[in-house]
Formats: structure tokens, C-alpha cells, sequence
């Protein structure tokens, strides 16, 4: 069987380490290489990529794409409406056909059983691009980030230097932040969840927050709480994404209630008492409500580094599953 990447909970502590430290030599060779007119890696030539995905994107989709052609594979984009999935033909048939003719599948799905089922019938692996409950090639790409942001903390073999840090979440605990609080656990981060009633860890998926970390490093801590104040408190790095998650349209109304008094501001982390050089993280796409102009276009702001670490995220991880069949070295 191929081994998949459904969530961030599938990887040990040096697995995520070496994934992240991976990405990040990636982007300096390749960057190099590119300038110098070399052709950067050919790893993948000759092999397709299937792109299954059902929702918009722009980062993920761009940054798979650009990845498969930097290794000198073909990414293969298939949309909700190109193809027989979900109007005409099962996971199962799809899965088996597309996985006979492919090295591997990156999706893009509404439940995360969707991205389970296409896992469970298919040669070949299959990488979570997004589900309602994951986003494991976003935590990889924050994780860089903040390895790249904070030079001075070294990185063994399974850790990447960030103990004791502290990240905090302010706004709807969704796919991004789940898988994002169980890497902080993993990798001795802790964080601090707040959330409107209602909008916060799901009980179900609270265990896998709290089930993947190994003996080193010593875990993270997560904290939650409904007060944007309380998690900011001490705080090295301020983190958000939208209130309204794709497919979440019709809750609009009701979700801008709710979150009113949530929007990531300097006044916000000022008054909470944040670490003076705290840092911003934000998935994108985003809106004004979730983080003003102030703080996402401002120096403490990562947001557009984060986005171009998506491409070299997603480039180790293909190696890692794709090339390497999931050894993680
Ligand atoms: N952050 C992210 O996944 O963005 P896209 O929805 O544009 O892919
Ligand atoms: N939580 C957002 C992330 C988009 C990248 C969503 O699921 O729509």
C-alpha cells in the first residue's frame, strides 16, 4: 500500500522536521540553480500528477502545479466539472482508474471521508490538499516560515529548534488551525486557541490534536479559550485565516456576528500583551474582518513569505511520498 498524507497527525516529529528542513533547502538550491540557468530537478520526468480538486484555490493549486513541473513531471489539474467524480461515477471507480494512469494524487475536498475514500482505493498516494478537517501542506509551509523567521533557534533531528514558543489563534478553529495546533504539539509549540462559543476545537477531533507528538521534543501545550486577550497573552506569533471557510457561504450572516471583537489588530496584541516582535501568519485568501490593513501589509506580517513557502512545501512533500515512496529522509 502507498502511504498517504491525510493530515499533519500522520507524520512523527522528525518526519515534520525533515519534511520542513527539506523545503527549505529545496528553495535555496532550486532558487540558485534557476538563477545560474540550470534546470533544478528532474526527479518526476516522464510521471503525472493527477490535481483533483472540488473547491477553488489559488495557492495550492499553483504551488502543486509549479512543483510537479519544477521536478520535470506533468501536473494534470482536474476541476469539479471536468471530470465524472461526484455527478457520474464513485471515489472507488475514480480512485482506481486515476491512480492505474498517475504517480500520485493531490486532492482538494469537502468532508474529509472523501479524501479517505479516494486513499483507500488508490495505487498510488494521495496528499490532502485540503479537507473540512485539514490542511497539512499549510502547516508545513507556517512551520518554514517560522524556522526561516527565527534563524537563531537550531534544528536537530527531531525538533525544529521552537520549544517553548508560543503561537496563538484568534478566529474560527478550522481545517488550517487544527492541523496547525497539532504540529505546535508535535513540535513543543504552544498554543493558544480563541474562538467564539461554538467555533471552537471540535470535541471530536481535540484527541488528534493531542495524539500525534512523540517523546521529543516535550509537547506543546494547547489552551482555549473565548478570549481573544487571553490567547495573545505572551505571544510570538499571532495567527488567523477567514471566519467563513468554503462552503460555509450560507452562515455568513450569523459567522460575522459571532466573530465581531475577533479581528487580528495591533491594538488587539497590545492590549493582551504579546511578545513585542510578535510575528503574523495568515493561510490567505483573506479578508478585512479576520486581520486590518495594519497588521496584514505591516513588517511584523509573513503572509506573503508563508504563500511562497506553499511551492516548497509541496515540493518536499511529493518527494518525500511520490520519489521516495513515503520514506521521509
Ligand atoms: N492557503 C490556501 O490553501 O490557499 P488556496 O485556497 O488559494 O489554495
Ligand atoms: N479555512 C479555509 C482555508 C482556505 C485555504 C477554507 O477551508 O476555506
Amino acid at each position: 500500500h502507498p502511504r498517504h498524507l491525510m493530515s499533519v497527525s500522520d507524520l512523527s516529529p522528525a518526519e515534520f522536521t525533515k519534511l520542513v528542513l527539506n523545503a527549505s533547502s529545496h528553495k535555496s538550491a532550486i532558487k540558485t540553480a534557476i538563477a545560474a540557468g540550470q534546470t533544478p530537478h528532474s526527479s518526476l520526468a516522464g510521471q503525472s500528477v493527477a490535481l483533483l480538486f472540488s473547491k477553488r484555490s489559488t495557492r495550492t493549486r499553483v504551488s502543486t502545479e509549479a512543483a510537479v513541473a519544477l521536478m520535470g513531471g506533468h501536473p494534470m489539474f482536474l476541476g469539479k466539472d471536468d471530470i465524472q467524480l461526484g455527478i457520474n461515477e464513485s471515489l472507488r471507480d475514480t480512485s482506481t482508474v486515476i491512480s492505474s494512469m498517475t504517480s500520485c494524487m493531490v486532492a482538494r475536498v469537502g468532508a474529509h471521508s472523501e479524501i479517505t475514500g479516494l486513499a483507500e482505493h488508490s495505487s498510488v498516494p494521495v496528499i490532502n490538499a485540503l479537507s473540512e478537517d485539514f490542511h497539512p501542506l499549510q502547516t508545513l509551509a507556517d512551520f518554514q516560515t517560522i524556522h526561516e523567521a527565527l534563524p537563531e533557534r537550531t534544528a536537530t533531528k527531531t525538533s525544529l529548534g521552537l520549544e517553548g514558543l508560543k503561537v496563538a489563534w484568534v478566529g474560527d478553529c478550522n481545517n488550517v488551525c487544527i492541523d496547525l495546533a497539532t504540529a505546535c504539539v508535535k513540535m513543543g509549540v504552544d498554543i493558544a486557541i480563541a474562538s467564539p462559543t461554538g467555533y471552537g476545537v471540535p470535541d471530536r477531533l481535540r484527541p488528534i490534536i493531542l495524539s500525534s507528538p512523540g517523546p521529543n521534543p516535550v509537547p506543546g501545550k494547547l489552551f482555549e479559550t473565548t478570549i481573544p486577550e487571553e490567547a495573545v497573552k505572551d505571544a510570538d506569533i499571532i495567527v488567523t485565516d477567514t471566519w467563513i471557510s468554503m462552503g460555509q457561504e450560507a452562515e455568513t450572516k450569523d459567522r460575522l456576528k459571532a466573530f465581531a471583537g475577533y479581528q487580528v489588530t495591533n491594538e488587539l496584541a497590545k492590549r493582551g500583551g504579546a511578545k513585542p516582535d510578535w510575528k503574523f501568519l495568515h493561510c490567505l485568501p483573506r479578508h478585512q474582518e479576520e486581520v486590518d490593513d495594519e497588521v496584514f501589509y505591516g513588517p511584523r506580517s509573513l503572509v506573503f513569505q508563508e504563500g511562497e513557502n506553499r511551492l516548497w512545501a509541496a515540493l518536499a512533500t511529493l518527494e518525500a511520498f511520490v520519489i521516495n515512496k513515503g520514506k521521509i529522509v
